[in-house]
């Protein structure tokens, strides 16, 4: 499985290194979008989906996954309105959650075997990277009332680059196709396979699955702590050093949206393809910092960082200072589809609040800006603060 911390920043790779190269090659004019003091009233947001209530027609689902992070969101969200879980996974990841529910282990790599002679009403699928993985599934299944396959929005690969919002009949990354037959996955064609992933699905089951391509999942729990840096680093209060002017748009989906959305469409039988990334209207990172400050703690202040100056400091977009791309990388998702379906938010101010509590609760202690880990670390924030006040 690709590093998820890298994946999109892969695709930005060079933009901050080689001191803005592609602002150079790409050259088209930032999206409009309003600056807080602007924008428009927002309309009222979409009531969270949430567990209260039994769903119609209770389902057997099966879980393919379910332990690491979005996973165990739909599960919860599925006993609770009445569903008959069962895990099936390697029994690797958390394997002590949910001990109540019954656990198939296998590896879609290799042995699905304990998926044979089972029947499901309907499948959630959160661990397909390459086709086998569900055509394994398939063969081992056989048929199922309703499939849904979570994929991403990393299979667009004009993401960065499109103007015009990124809507579902965009086209698609392929794999090269020297790299087919050997089925290698890596960061770079991560959203290629997703992409081969969902029409091997639709071929399993047609005109049964719902494609659904989430953006950066976030919120409590998630381990690549990319969304977290930000509630993290203003509930630690002082200057922050914030990236470009403030109107950069900020775009992820808090993974309990998600999960209700998809548990929505295995409960309604909704099929095709459908992006899935907030928000109703539009956050820009200066929203997002000041909800923050509003959400966490008031004494915080930001120092605004041109991207120019971000990128000589060789501070790149995404990883250095997650969730953030300058406008000329930045294309804008639109999940008006999967709204339409009943995808919903809830306000930004809330994932910030309890990204927020679930680091300070669970002690959470990231060695932000080292390895792997995303963000910048103290040190290296103020270095960079200091330099652009000296210059
Ligand atoms: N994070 C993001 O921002 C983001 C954005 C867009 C899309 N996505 C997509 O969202 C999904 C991520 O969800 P998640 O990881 O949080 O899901 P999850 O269901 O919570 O965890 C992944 C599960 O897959 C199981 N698994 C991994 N490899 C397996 C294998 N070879 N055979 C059987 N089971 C296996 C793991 O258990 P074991 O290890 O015990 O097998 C674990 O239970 C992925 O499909 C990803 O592409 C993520």
């Amino acid at each position: 499985m690709p590093d998820p911390t890298l994946t999109r920043r892969t695709v930005l790779a060079g933009a901050a290194t080689t001191g803005g190269a592609l602002a150079a090659a790409v050259a088209l004019p930032g999206r409009a979008l309003a600056a807080p003091q602007d924008a428009a009233p927002a309309p009222a947001p979409a009531p969270a989906p949430a567990a209260d209530g039994k769903a119609a027609r209770p389902l057997k689902l099966l879980m393919l996954g379910g332990t690491s992070f979005l996973g165990p969101e739909i599960v919860t969200l599925a006993v609770a309105r009445g569903h008959t879980v069962t895990l099936f996974n390697r029994g690797k990841t958390h394997p002590s959650l949910f001990p109540d529910l019954e656990k198939l282990r296998g590896d879609r790599g290799g042995d699905v075997s304990a998926l044979k002679g089972r029947a499901f009403d309907a499948v959630m699928d959160t661990s397909a990277y390459v086709p086998s993985h569900v055509t394994r599934v398939r063969e081992a299944l056989g048929d199922v009332g309703h499939y849904t396959l979570v994929s991403t929005i990393s299979v667009y690969p004009a993401v960065g680059s499109s103007r015009d919002p990124v809507g579902e009949s965009s086209p698609v990354a392929e794999v090269p196709a020297e790299a087919v037959a050997a089925e290698k996955l890596t960061n770079e064609t991560y959203g290629a396979w997703k992409a081969r992933c969902e029409r091997a699905a639709e071929a399993g089951w047609p005109g049964r699955v719902a494609h659904v391509r989430p953006g950066l999942i976030v919120g409590p729990n998630d381990p690549t702590d990319r969304f977290t840096y930000w509630p993290a680093r203003v509930a630690r209060g002082g200057d922050v050093l914030a990236p470009g002017d403030g109107t950069d748009e900020a775009q992820c989906i808090d993974v309990r949206d998600l999960a209700a959305f998809l548990l929505r469409c295995a409960e309604d039988g909704v099929v095709g393809t459908y992006n899935a990334v907030g928000f109703e209207g539009r956050v820009s990172f200066a929203e997002l910092l000041h909800g923050a400050k509003c959400a966490l703690r008031h004494d915080v202040t930001f120092t605004w960082v041109p991207a120019a100056f971000l990128a000589a400091q060789k501070v790149g977009p995404w990883h250095n200072l997650p969730l953030w791309i300058p406008p000329e990388g930045n294309g804008h998702v639109s999940a008006e589809k999967a709204r339409a379906k009943g995808l919903g938010f809830r306000p930004l101010a809330q994932t910030i609040a309890d990204t927020a509590a679930w680091v300070r609760e669970t002690k959470r202690d990231v060695a932000w800006g080292t390895g792997r880990h995303p963000g910048l670390s103290p040190a290296r924030e103020a270095e960079v603060l200091a330099a652009f006040r000296a210059k």
